[in-house]
């Protein structure tokens, strides 16, 4: 049966009411042609696009508060850090946190698992203690904890996924054990978009002892986080899937636990005093903060947080909903696609192949179009391993997409298909 055209009366209704057209000119980058075509950015899981206010929140660093935070005591160092430190009552206020000092600032969602991992998990665990993660895990919630494997004697445990890419509860039970000492588990799939039961796994982990890490990467941009109604004991995301900064993000912990952590690296600022015998070390959170950090990138964090406030997310969200059930089933229309990632609870990623083509192909063609999606396995490899599929193509949606984006992905579709089919 062929596709019905991209605007057909038989797709689903249009999105809830919202002012998209100014909400996009919030995003000077959308406002360019790209090959001779406006474009149509649907690759926000990878990296979200920036509001002017971030853009103008890092250039003002740099051309106005330009100073070392927590280093000097001239104005424009004190307005560094004041700005700089601000952040952090943003991020409690964004996740749901009890106080600022239980956000440290990171690198990223990669950094932040890597620093749970060597600075909890590392010092903890044993031969025989196990680390349980899921089998749609991003590569930076695999590979730290198989480092902590090598360098503790800890083995690690994967649930399986579903054909459809869904987490089953029955089978974190099965997996979960008296030796579980860590659970690690995306709160929202990056390659499927699948939406995983955090609330119910926490319960599960803590019932054998274990502590639970959550990524946020994929979730912090579409949805309400609240850490303490997910009941998770580590929780991180990175800022620049959320409109704010590439190189910046935040890891979430309970104060107490921070406290008995070890520092992650040693430098200046995360000090109390030095001395050639006996280091002492600063309270959490400065002292996960070795070094300079990524001041203007956090002052941006800061005013990407603040722009999302400004928005109603309850709308947002039934915004990005209803354009996932619009281009799902729009996609399904074309022959020869199959989706990859059909749980029911799923929000913002379309993991596609074709049998025309090659998803490099298909990402090749689609951005002649003007169309940017990312193809490959899109760092979560053993996702591919488990559907027999070397890559797929894969659209991601975000607050500012139209379903006149989706019809532009779906005629570069469409040409796919003429060329290859
Ligand atoms: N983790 C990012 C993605 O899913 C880069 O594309």
């Amino acid at each position: 049966m062929p596709a019905p055209a991209p605007d057909s009366p038989d797709r689903p209704s249009a999105v809830p009411a919202l002012d998209l057209a100014r909400l996009r000119a919030d995003f000077p980058a959308l406002a360019q042609e790209v090959r001779g075509q406006p474009l149509v950015y649907l690759d926000s899981a990878a990296t979200a696009l920036k509001p002017q206010a971030v853009i103008d929140a890092v250039t003002r660093v740099y051309a106005r508060d330009c100073a070392n935070v927590h280093r000097g005591v001239h104005l424009l160092s004190q307005r560094a850090t004041e700005a700089y430190e601000a952040v952090r009552a943003k991020v409690q206020g964004l996740l749901g946190a009890a106080d600022p000092s239980e956000i440290v600032f990171v690198r990223g969602t990669t950094e932040a698992i890597n620093l749970v991992a060597q600075s909890w998990a590392r010092p903890r665990l044993g031969p025989g203690d196990e680390i349980l993660i899921t089998g749609l895990e991003h590569h930076a919630n695999i590979v730290p904890w198989q480092m902590v494997c090598e360098q503790t004697g800890a083995s690690l445990r994967v649930v399986p996924i579903t054909d459809a890419g869904a987490v089953q509860l029955e089978d974190v039970d099965q997996a979960l054990g008296e030796r579980t000492r860590v659970v690690a588990v995306a709160h929202v799939s990056n390659a499927l978009g699948t939406v995983l039961p955090v609330r119910a796994i926490a319960d599960r982990a803590h019932a054998v002892g274990a502590k639970l890490l959550v990524d946020g990467a994929q979730a912090v941009p579409h949805m309400e986080v609240d850490v303490t109604a997910l009941g998770c004991d580590f929780y991180c995301f990175s800022a620049h899937k959320v409109y704010g900064p590439t190189g910046v993000g935040a890891l979430w912990a309970p104060r107490a636990v921070l406290e008995e952590m070890s520092p992650y690296q040693g430098g200046g600022d995360m000090i109390r005093s030095v001395s050639f015998e006996r280091t002492t070390y600063a309270p959490p959170p400065h002292k996960f903060e070795a070094g300079t950090p990524n001041i203007a990138g956090t002052v941006g964090m800061g005013a990407a947080i603040d722009y999302l406030a400004e928005l109603d997310r309850d709308a947002l969200h039934a915004h990005e909903q209803a354009l996932l059930d619009y281009a799902t089933q729009a996609l399904s229309e074309i022959p020869g696609l199959r989706l990859w990632g059909t749980a029911a609870a799923k929000l913002s990623v379309l993991s596609f192949t074709m049998d025309a083509a090659h998803p490099h192909d298909i990402g090749t063609i689609v951005d002649s179009h003007g169309v940017a999606i990312r193809t490959g396995h899109h760092c979560a490899q053993p996702v591919m391993t488990r559907f027999g599929i070397p890559a797929t193509a894969r659209a991601s949606l975000s607050i500012y997409n139209t379903r006149e984006d989706v019809d532009a992905l779906v005629r570069a579709l469409l040409h796919v298909q003429e060329m290859f089919g």
